[in-house]
């Protein structure tokens, strides 16, 4: 019995651990997980899919609108809810938040240098809490 209750979790570790070790050739398989995808995870998407439209906009001199309920970051609901309760993850999530505020009032020359900030705040998060998906942000880069 309790071999079998450690190789249950270890199944559901695996599972859990999806979102931030995704295989890129898996990337438009969804749902990810077999519970359904978290709150954060389709708000990440979101950010992601929202991140490539202003690239492009900024490239081509157009002036992006910020659409996408970035403070939500703060209590989607989380695959792993104990990595988004972290002391690290609040931290990380607000620098994302001001840059974000501050992108919704800026110049056009300010957003671009906003938008690499953005870039760098979704790759320091990652980085240290979820590495997995920065294979993906990397597109994000100008
Ligand atoms: C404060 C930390 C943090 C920041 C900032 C952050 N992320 Fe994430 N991201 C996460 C965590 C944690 C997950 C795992 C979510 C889950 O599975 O519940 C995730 C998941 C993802 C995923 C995978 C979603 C999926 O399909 O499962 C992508 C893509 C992603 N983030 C892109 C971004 C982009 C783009 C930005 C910046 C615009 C960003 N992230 C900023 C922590 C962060």
């Amino acid at each position: 019995m309790k071999l079998f209750l450690s190789g249950l979790s270890i199944v559901a570790a695996i599972f859990i651990l999806g979102a931030c070790n995704e295989d890129p050739q898996n990337v438009d398989k969804k749902p990810l997980n077999p519970n359904g995808d978290s709150e954060l995870a389709i708000l990440m998407r979101e950010m992601f899919d929202e991140g490539m439209m202003m690239k492009d906009m900024i490239k081509n001199g157009d002036h992006p609108e910020v659409n996408v309920e970035f403070q939500k970051i703060l209590t989607a609901e989380a695959t792993e809810p104990e990595k988004a309760a972290s002391p690290e993850f609040k931290a990380f999530a607000q620098t994302y938040i001001n840059t974000m505020e501050a992108m919704k009032d800026a110049s056009p020359e300010d957003k671009l240098v906003l938008y690499d900030t953005m870039v760098e705040n979704c790759m320091t998060c990652h980085e240290a809490l979820c590495p997995g998906p920065n294979r993906r942000i990397k597109k994000l880069k100008m």
